[in-house]
């Protein structure tokens, strides 16, 4: 069993007390990820159970046209000087609501720490990777990863923690809407148009319910997807 920081250091690790209150604060540099866990790309990953034609239909479906895209990667520099703090205010909506933060707790029903600090660190670059929208099929793969990392399927496995298994279903897409409503004072801070403001958020709400109904694959019983 590893020794447990006090729950002071455990809530600046995890980002849910201010960063100024720890020096030592583990700064993640964007351009050259190091990321314990980040697996896009890598050949451990298994390939996607749906093609890129049938992501395109999905695609289709939520009305989501290469002007969602332009706009998406408009969107990756306002963000990139900014994304620990955007995460930041997730990491605190999360810490807001008992009923979110368990499943970042251990079985004694404390925040786990390493456990937040490792996955911050992971969505910091999905961030990134969401702006970039480059929907190929090693993208598509990493999807379908992050669903199992979700479920009872993979949670916990990346990082050895020792919290609840599984992310239920249902609050799943639901925080969509906290993502994306945070995310909308950020995209102002990039001299943009009110207009193109709108479209960059509009953007960023069909390529998180995007995701999620990627995600969602393994809730779903087996043909049903
Ligand atoms: C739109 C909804 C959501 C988004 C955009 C989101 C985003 C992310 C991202 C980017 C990661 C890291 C993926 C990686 O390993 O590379 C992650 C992991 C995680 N998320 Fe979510 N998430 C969502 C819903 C939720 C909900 C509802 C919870 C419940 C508190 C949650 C808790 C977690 C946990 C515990 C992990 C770590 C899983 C593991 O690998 O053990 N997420 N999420």
């Amino acid at each position: 069993m590893h020794a447990r920081p006090p729950i002071a250091i455990t809530l600046i690790l995890a980002g849910l007390l201010p960063m100024h209150a720890c020096a030592s604060v583990q700064h993640v540099d964007t351009a050259e990820p190091e990321i314990p866990g980040y697996t896009l790309g890598k050949r451990t990953v298994r390939k996607a159970p749906i093609t890129l034609g049938e992501l395109e239909e999905i695609q289709k479906s939520l009305l989501m046209s290469d002007e969602d895209i332009k706009y998406l990667r408009m969107s990756r520099d306002v963000l990139e000087p900014h994304v620990e703090e955007l995460v930041g205010v997730w990491y605190g909506f999360v810490g807001d609501n008992p009923h979110l933060l368990r499943y970042f707790s251990n079985s004694a029903g404390k925040p786990d720490g390493e456990y937040l600090a490792r996955v911050r660190a992971r969505f910091e670059r999905w961030v990134l990777d969401t702006a970039e929208a480059e929907y190929d099929q090693e993208w598509l793969d990493y999807q379908f990863e992050i669903g199992r990392r979700h479920h009872r399927v993979n949670k916990n496995t990346t990082d050895n923690a020792d919290a609840i298994d599984h992310i239920h279903f249902r609050h799943l897409p639901a925080l969509t809407i906290p993502v994306t409503t945070t995310l909308r004072p950020f995209l102002e801070r990039g001299g943009h148009s009110a207009e193109e403001v709108n479209k960059m958020h509009a953007a960023w709400v069909k390529s998180v319910l995007l995701q999620s109904i990627l995600w969602s694959y393994p809730y779903v019983n087996d043909g049903d997807y």
